[in-house]
């Protein structure tokens, strides 16, 4: 089966250390997985609105929502690459995800249903030399992607704190090299055996 990747870059600057990295990893996958990369600042929406109680979400139409949701759906692969922003996930990268609450809720999309089995990655750049304080950011993916009953790829970490820095860390760029090319397990939950 050919593999579709989205790369959702979730930094508040352009070309900053996380997109660098992604770069670095997807340069190594095979000429027949197709790459789309989609900027969140490029792509704004609005701040998630939860009508999850209230009436049933509508899907979206002919607005950045739209797009996004369209490009997540034909994903097997969604790579998060989003800088460590307060030891988490950057606000941009955030509301994307809450997004996909709403698209649980929407009728006719069987969202969760489409998502199992595919796969999600995450890619980081931080400034803190132990790697460690990225552990909220992995457990939010990780978790996620369990929900989803997705396999998730874990998240390939950086060091750098302007942009380029990253491209120093070699322990990084040759973690980059072999990422993509791991069988990602199905997540799991640490209660689950
Ligand atoms: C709003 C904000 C919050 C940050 N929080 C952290 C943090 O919690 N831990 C850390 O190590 N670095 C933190 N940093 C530093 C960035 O992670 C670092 O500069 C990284 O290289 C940015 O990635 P980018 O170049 O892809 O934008 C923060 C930077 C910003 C702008």
């Amino acid at each position: 089966m050919t593999r579709h990747f989205l790369f959702l870059l979730g930094s508040a600057r352009d070309s900053g250390n996380t997109e660098l990295l992604a770069r670095k990893a997807a340069e190594q996958l095979p000429a027949d997985v197709t790459q789309r990369w989609l900027s969140l600042t490029e792509h704004p929406v609005p701040d998630f609105e939860d009508l999850r109680h209230d009436s049933d979400h509508v899907r979206p139409s002919g607005d950045n929502t739209a797009l996004l949701l369209d490009a997540t759906l034909a994903a097997t692969d969604i790579v998060i690459a989003s800088p460590l922003y307060w030891y988490s996930l950057s606000a941009h990268t955030k509301r994307y995800l809450d997004y996909w609450s709403g698209w649980l809720r929407t009728p006719g999309l069987d969202f969760k249903q489409t998502m199992a089995g595919r796969t999600l990655w995450g890619v980081t750049a931080l400034a803190h030399e132990e790697e460690e304080v990225a552990d909220p950011l992995i457990g939010t993916l990780n978790h996620s992607a369990a929900y989803m009953g997705m396999r998730f790829g874990g998240v390939l970490l950086g060091n750098g704190s302007k942009p380029g820095d990253v491209l120093t860390d070699s322990a990084a760029l040759t973690r980059a090299k072999t990422f993509f090319a791991q069988e990602p397990p199905l997540a799991r939950f640490p209660y689950d055996s």
